[in-house]
């Protein structure tokens, strides 16, 4: 499933993330803002169980989220969409990955992973502002079903088509949301129209 969030909040902070003037500061505070708005519509079929409650007028029947959430941010520009959701889902648990493709094999190697317990069981959020070959997000996504992960989300800010079509053959089980579907990938890689490289706007790096 791909699911593009329209919202005209969300296309105003985008459009601002987009351009070249725009400062650090206020890239990466759109992104968060993004980030949150997003969270809402992952997470609008989270399950949830009933409980029996007593308000201070009666007993009555609510509902708790039934799942443990864990959000994965890819490292490094993956860390930026971490807060936002973390504020409409504080209990949520984080795991981290960072990957990078050895030149000479083209095997992925995972160069850090650290996870909570019990990722079976849990709805896991992997984050990452750019879904573009969909490389890394594809390997996060084996190495994050290898520890047993049955329920994936795949939660970015840009695609390009070829990285949706790479996770949607390789992983049609996983739900991929994006702010935007942009239209291709330059020669380098990049997402055009994109809005470069997001793990140097985020962090200042050049
Ligand atoms: N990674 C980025 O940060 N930007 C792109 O356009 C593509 C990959």
């Amino acid at each position: 499933m791909l699911e593009v969030l329209h919202h005209p909040l969300i296309t105003h902070k985008l459009t601002q993330m987009r351009q070249n003037s725009t400062t650090t500061k206020d890239f990466r505070e759109n992104l968060d803002e993004i980030a949150e708005l997003m969270a809402y519509e992952v997470c609008r079929d989270l399950p949830t169980r009933p409980i029996e409650i007593e308000t201070p007028v009666s007993k009555c029947i609510g509902y708790e989220l039934s799942k443990e959430v864990v959000i994965v941010p890819i490292l490094r520009a993956g860390i930026g969409l971490l807060d936002g959701i973390r504020r409409l889902v504080p209990t949520a648990k984080v795991g981290f990955i960072g990957m990078y493709r050895d030149e000479e094999t083209l095997e992925p190697v995972e160069y850090f992973a650290k996870f909570p317990n019990d990722l079976e069981h849990s709805i896991v959020m992997i984050v990452d502002p750019m879904l573009a070959t969909g490389g890394s997000a594809n390997d996060a996504i084996n190495q994050i079903k290898k520890r047993g992960a049955k329920n994936i989300k795949l939660v970015c800010l840009v695609g390009a088509p070829e990285g949706v079509q790479l996770i949607q053959k390789n992983h049609p089980d996983v739900d991929v949301y994006l702010a935007a579907l942009d239209e291709r990938l330059n020669e380098h890689g990049y997402i055009v129209p994109g809005l470069g490289d997001a793990g140097d706007r985020i962090f200042g790096t050049k």
